[in-house]
């Protein structure tokens, strides 16, 4: 496509031929135009008008997210015209709003705040009383609609229209006395519902999870990696005070655009938990972190030097980092390994719909599978094997998932024959009195590392939050054991050693470094994974 050259606020510009005077200033100049109804995951409007620019040659203001560059254009954002027309559009979308900040939770993070602010129409020349309408509409399961602060800038009803497809919403009414509705019972769980508040330029939709939580400002806000399923979507992880308080859309155009599903954005509370295990136990007592590892590495090097069975079962929730320490205590034990607690493998690039969602609900599949603890010889097998007197040492790495896959009473049934179990927990569950040692374990958001998805892509996550009580990742207790058999082992316990090993060791990760994997994550091994399947 041939380009265009323009010029913006004196600056000159060469764009692709269909790009907007919106786009341009921002893909060229770094430039944010005032926006509403514009989102780059949705189709263009134009209904707004807060993004007004001045074109010369051209009668009128024009928007900017929908007037396309012409060669020659000369624009001006910042022309006393410009601003002064945008100013206006911003008093007319004030003038029924209840200007409750106060109590609002978008406030600090609300593009009528900043605009009120950049744009500034700080006198307000309407005299009218204001429309009022309903403030409290609720669309359950996840939103809270206040009709009164919508500008009507319809992201929600396109969202529903263009993404989904399931047209809940629309815009009723006539003029003053426009406003957003719901079909039906006003319910709205198409799976993705969480993306409508967060689209929500302003405070009209909030979210039943976290209106009056927390004040924005409070919040901290972290990267991180969505480990609900293979798809391993980009989120930012927002805590108070080492507390998540929500999770959020992070925006990578090759694994899920701006969305998230809402199992997944929700699917945080699982580190909040209750019954999060804060302790080690030793027999089922509390034990401190040196006691209770004292004794691993006690039993497991009697266990080594006598060469009794070992088996460890891993898990795709746990890290490459974390999975390749294992490995290592697999190696130093001459034992075997796997990681087949569910039927994850088989539906890695199985798609629940044609958005995000994948029935593998696991974010490290792909990473388990190239660690090799696909190769093993399956749960079963080595319970069997159990059951005939030739494991003496049984390592769960995430005993949750173990319980969860319903392996707890098959266990329970081999127990009397298995000389030493260890396992590592995010939680309580069933499987931790069947355990000599119990290692409490980090969850994904209290630790760095990386995950492997359905696609052979290695995404980076951060460290959000401290470690809950004695908590530590799994690579970290793992590398402390590991170490007794080769000293050299202790410096796995960080996760970019363990990574670099990993690589070095794994040919389908070719060259890549940790300190190298870029923010879109590095595709390995292209063509590996089979073609995605509609399930
Ligand atoms: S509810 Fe929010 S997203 Fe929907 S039209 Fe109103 S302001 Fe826009
Ligand atoms: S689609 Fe999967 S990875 Fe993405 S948010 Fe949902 S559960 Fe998380
Ligand atoms: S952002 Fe341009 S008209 Fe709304």
């Amino acid at each position: 496509m041939a380009d265009v050259t323009l010029t913006i606020d004196g600056q000159s510009v060469t764009v692709p031929q269909g790009t907007t005077i919106l786009q341009a200033a921002k893909m060229r100049l770094g430039m944010e135009l005032p926006h509403y109804c514009y989102h780059p995951g949705l189709s263009i409007a134009g209904n707004c008008r807060i993004c007004l620019v001045e074109v010369e040659k051209m009668p009128k203001l024009v928007t900017g997210c929908s007037t396309q560059c012409g060669e020659g254009m000369v624009v001006h954002t910042q022309s006393a015209r410009a601003k002064e027309g945008r100013g206006g559009v911003l008093e007319i979308m004030l003038t029924n709003h209840p200007l409750d900040c106060p109590i609002c939770d978008q406030a600090g993070e609300c593009k009528l705040q900043d605009y009120y602010m950049t744009v500034g129409m700080h006198d307000n020349h309407v005299v009218f009383p204001k429309v009022h309408k309903k403030k409290i509409v609720p669309l359950p399961p996840h939103i809270v609609l206040d009709q009164e602060r919508c500008i009507l800038c319809s992201r929600c009803v396109r969202f529903c229209q263009e993404i989904t497809k399931t047209n809940e919403l629309t815009i009723a009414m006539r003029g003053t006395h426009s406003e957003i509705e719901a079909a039906g019972d006003g319910t709205i769980d198409n799976g993705y519902a969480g993306n409508l508040h967060e689209i929500c330029p302003v405070g009209a939709l909030t979210s039943t999870d976290f209106r009056f939580q927390a004040r924005v400002w409070w919040l901290k806000s972290h990267k991180s990696v969505c480990p609900g399923c293979s798809t391993g979507c980009n989120t930012w992880v927002d805590d108070r005070r080492g507390e998540v308080k929500r999770l959020r859309a992070r925006e990578n155009a090759s694994v899920n655009q701006w969305w998230l599903c809402d199992e997944g954005r929700y699917g945080y509370k699982s580190i909040n938990a209750p019954d999060r295990l804060k302790t080690a136990r030793v027999k089922k007592t509390d034990a401190t972190s040196g006691t209770a590892i004292g004794e691993v590495w006690a039993r497991l090097k009697t266990i080594a030097a006598k060469k009794g069975g070992f088996a460890g079962i891993a898990s795709a929730q746990a890290s490459n980092e974390d999975l390749f320490v294992f490995r290592r205590l697999v190696a130093h034990m001459g034992g075997v390994a796997d990681f087949r607690i569910d039927d994850s493998l088989t539906k890695t690039q199985t798609r629940v719909d044609e958005i995000l969602r994948r029935a593998d609900k696991n974010p490290n599949t792909t990473g388990a599978k190239l660690l090799g603890f696909g190769d093993g010889p399956g749960v079963e097998a080595i319970l069997k094997s159990a059951a005939e007197g030739k494991i003496s040492a049984l390592y769960v790495l995430d005993a949750d998932r173990f319980d969860a896959a319903g392996w707890t009473d098959k266990l329970r049934a081999v127990r009397t024959k298995i000389e030493f179990v260890v396992m590592h927990a995010t939680r309580e569950c069933g499987a931790l009195d069947l355990a000599d040692v119990v290692l409490p374990a980090a969850t994904y958001a209290e630790k760095d590392g990386t995950f492997t998805n359905y696609e052979g892509r290695v995404q980076r996550f951060w460290r959000a939050i401290r470690p809950i009580g004695d908590a530590r990742a799994d690579g970290a207790w793992l590398a402390t054991i590991c170490a007794e058999f080769d000293a050299a082992d202790a410096a796995l316990a960080k996760p970019a050693a363990a990574f670099n090993a990993v690589a070095s060791e794994t040919p389908a990760l070719g060259d890549l470094r940790w300190e190298m994997i870029p923010a879109e994550g590095a595709l390995i091994a292209p063509g590996a994974a089979p073609k995605d399947k509609v399930g």
